[in-house]
Formats: C-alpha cells, sequence, structure tokens
C-alpha cells in the first residue's frame, strides 16, 4: 500500500483543534481509499517556543524535511510576549521561514460561496450571481515580504526609517504566471492579472511577463487590473473574477477580502506549493485564517478550512484526486444538510443545527 509521510504542525490558538478533525478526516479516507498516511505531530509557533524555546524548533524542522507535505495550522499570538524580538516570533521564524526553506512559491487560495451560504457573504445577494468561486494564486516567496533592503535605521532624535523592498525578478514572475495559468485551463479559463504598473516598476515588469506567458496559454481569457481596482471590483462584482493572480503583499489582502466573500474566513484553505519531484509536490497546507485566540480552546472554531486544505494536499502533493474530492463533497454534505459552526451560522436560516468543532469534524468524516 503506498504510504505518504506527513509533517502534522498545527500551531497555536485553535490550530491543535481544528488539526484534530482534518486528522479525523484524512484517517476516514485512508480506509476508504486504501493509502497509508504516516502522519508526524510536530511543535511550531508558541508552541515551539515552548518546547524549544524557538518558533522552528530544529527537531520540527527535521521532521518537515523528512516528510512529503506539511499540514499546517496557524502560529501567532500577539498579545503573548510582546518582548520577543521580531525576528524570532512565530510569523517570522515559523511560517515565513519555511515559506523560504522549502521553495512555496506558489499560494493557492481558492475561495468558494456554496449557494446555501449566502446569508454569510456581506454582500447582498444580487451582487453574488449564481455563487462565487474565485481561485486566488499569490506568489509567495517574493516582493515586499523578503526583499532587501529590509530594515529599520535610527535616524536618531527619536525617528526611525523603516525600509521593505519589492523586489521580483522575470524567472519569480515567470514561474507563478506558469501556475496561474495552468489553474485556470482546469477551471473558467479566465486569469485576471493583478498589479500596480501605473506607479510601480514591478507592476510595469509584472504585466510585462505574464504577459508574454500568456502567449503559451490561448485558451486562457487574460485582463490586467491595477490592485486598488480589483479590490474595489471584489465587492462590487465578485462573480466577474475566475482566477486572480497576484505578487506576495498584493495577494495577501485580496485573499483575505476575497475569504470574506466566501462566507467565512474559517472556510478557506490554502496550498502553498513548491517545484515538483516526479510526480510528488512538495507543499505545506494551511487554513488562511488565523489563530483565532479569542475562541480557542472552546469547541467554537470552524474546521472547515483546515479540512479543505487536507483535501488539498491529497490532491497536489499525492495526486489522490479521488480522496481530495470525497472530503470536498463530505464538506458540501455536511454544509447542505444543516450542520454549522457559529461563524456561518443564522438563526433565520430554516434546518440550520449550530454545532461545534469536533461535532462539524465527526459528521464530514461520517460522509467520507
Ligand atoms: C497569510 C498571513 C501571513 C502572511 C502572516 C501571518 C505572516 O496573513 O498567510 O496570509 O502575511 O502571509
Ligand atoms: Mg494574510
Amino acid at each position: 500500500m503506498k504510504t505518504y509521510n506527513i509533517a502534522a504542525l498545527a500551531g497555536d490558538g485553535i490550530g491543535p483543534e481544528v488539526m484534530r478533525e482534518a486528522i479525523k478526516v484524512l484517517r476516514a479516507t485512508e480506509k476508504r481509499f486504501q493509502f497509508k498516511l504516516n502522519i508526524t505531530d510536530a511543535p511550531v509557533g508558541w508552541a515551539g517556543i515552548d518546547f524549544a524555546k524557538k518558533a522552528l524548533p530544529d527537531v520540527t524542522l527535521d521532521i518537515c524535511k523528512k516528510s512529503d507535505s506539511i499540514l499546517f495550522g496557524s502560529v501567532g499570538l500577539p498579545d503573548r510576549d510582546p518582548t520577543i524580538p521580531k525576528e524570532e516570533r512565530p510569523e517570522r521564524a515559523a511560517l515565513l521561514r519555511l515559506r523560504k526553506e522549502f521553495g512555496l512559491f506558489a499560494n493557492l487560495r481558492p475561495v468558494k460561496l456554496p449557494k446555501i451560504l449566502s446569508h454569510a457573504c456581506p454582500l447582498a445577494k444580487e451582487r453574488q450571481g449564481d455563487g462565487i468561486d474565485i481561485l486566488v494564486v499569490r506568489e509567495l516567496t517574493g516582493g515586499m515580504y523578503f526583499g532587501q533592503p529590509k530594515k529599520t535605521e535610527d535616524l536618531g532624535g527619536g525617528n526611525f526609517r523603516a525600509i521593505d523592498t519589492m523586489v521580483y525578478t522575470t524567472p519569480e514572475i515567470e514561474r507563478i504566471a506558469h501556475v496561474a495559468f495552468k489553474a485556470a485551463q482546469l477551471r473558467r479559463k479566465k486569469l485576471t492579472s493583478i498589479d500596480k504598473a501605473n506607479v510601480l516598476e514591478n507592476g510595469i515588469l509584472w504585466r510585462e511577463v505574464v504577459t508574454r506567458v500568456g502567449k503559451n496559454y490561448p485558451d486562457v481569457a487574460l485582463d490586467h487590473m491595477f490592485v486598488d481596482n480589483g479590490a474595489m471590483q471584489l465587492m462590487l462584482k465578485p462573480t466577474q473574477f475566475d482566477v486572480m493572480l497576484c505578487e506576495n503583499m498584493f495577494g495577501d489582502i485580496l485573499s483575505d477580502e476575497a475569504a470574506a466573500l466566501g462566507g467565512s474566513l474559517g472556510m478557506l484553505p490554502s496550498a502553498s506549493l513548491g517545484a515538483t519531484n516526479g510526480n510528488q509536490t512538495f507543499g505545506f497546507y494551511e487554513p488562511a485564517g488565523g489563530t483565532a485566540p479569542d475562541i480557542a480552546g472552546k469547541d467554537l472554531a470552524n474546521p472547515i478550512a483546515q479540512i479543505l486544505s487536507a483535501a488539498l494536499m491529497l490532491r497536489h502533493s499525492f495526486g489522490l484526486n479521488d480522496a481530495a474530492a470525497a472530503i470536498e463533497s463530505a464538506v458540501q454534505h455536511a454544509i447542505e444538510s444543516g450542520h454549522r459552526t457559529g461563524d456561518i451560522y443564522s438563526a433565520h436560516e430554516a434546518g440550520a443545527k449550530r454545532i461545534g468543532t469536533r461535532a462539524m469534524g465527526d459528521a464530514i468524516a461520517a460522509v467520507v
């Protein structure tokens, strides 16, 4: 039986409880589809700091390196120990470090508003059309997050100068553009590339390179949009979008905005992919939402983003498309049969049943 090695890094806040449900669902697919998942837990984030005084302990990195993919929860607790230097905080020392370490340049964030959850979407019904279905493809290892110089200079007299640098090279733009065009080919064949070409050098290069790469994909309709307009269009007419291609920071911002349209950040999974090796792609899978410390440990969190992230892992890293689809349709089924965590619950919805994290995981696993 084929075995896949997975590092499970639950992290902080709601991470452990949603991870538990995702693993429950994975175990159900394992039974049904006859493969073996070798899942190893490892501490990360504040859990890593508590364990080994490092947000990404060496043992954790080691386990990741020996694995075929990483299933990640979430890290970062803003209110814990503000004295820790910023370079050692979980966001930078664990999350950004892992992205860079494993060359995870392609971040896929699929936003889907199921019709039945239209009440959870902040937009008026008539703007939702036949349902919102957008894939945000975000470049993840370049741009302002990593560009050098990156520093704060002391100007004296209590004044400082903070510098972040936006840098992109042609090859970096090319490889993410290919990912986006290929994704569009499997969807509605429309790609909107986001940039700020009216102001930024980066935007001009981005637009040129994406246009050139697009020549290889004549079946995909390409258009370009300035990021500010893109943010507005998401609110005005989200149904015009199929795939949105963004550099790192624009993608960070627009994917949260798009996530809100999908009903809840608690529903948005993500895949961060590196290079493909044979028929396996090393990938990092995480819910797009954060640690949500205010609801952590209370059985309130929506585990669906984590569960759908596990489905993306089966598909993109292991090619287990049937098992991935089974999870996605089980989620759909659970929603259609009225299961609702608090974030997607409305007292006005007939047949909706408010349940907790664990019960949502149970319902989805049972369908699988
Ligand atoms: C995300 C998050 C991260 C990012 C933070 C936690 C560093 O917002 O994955 O979207 O900015 O990339
Ligand atoms: Mg973000």
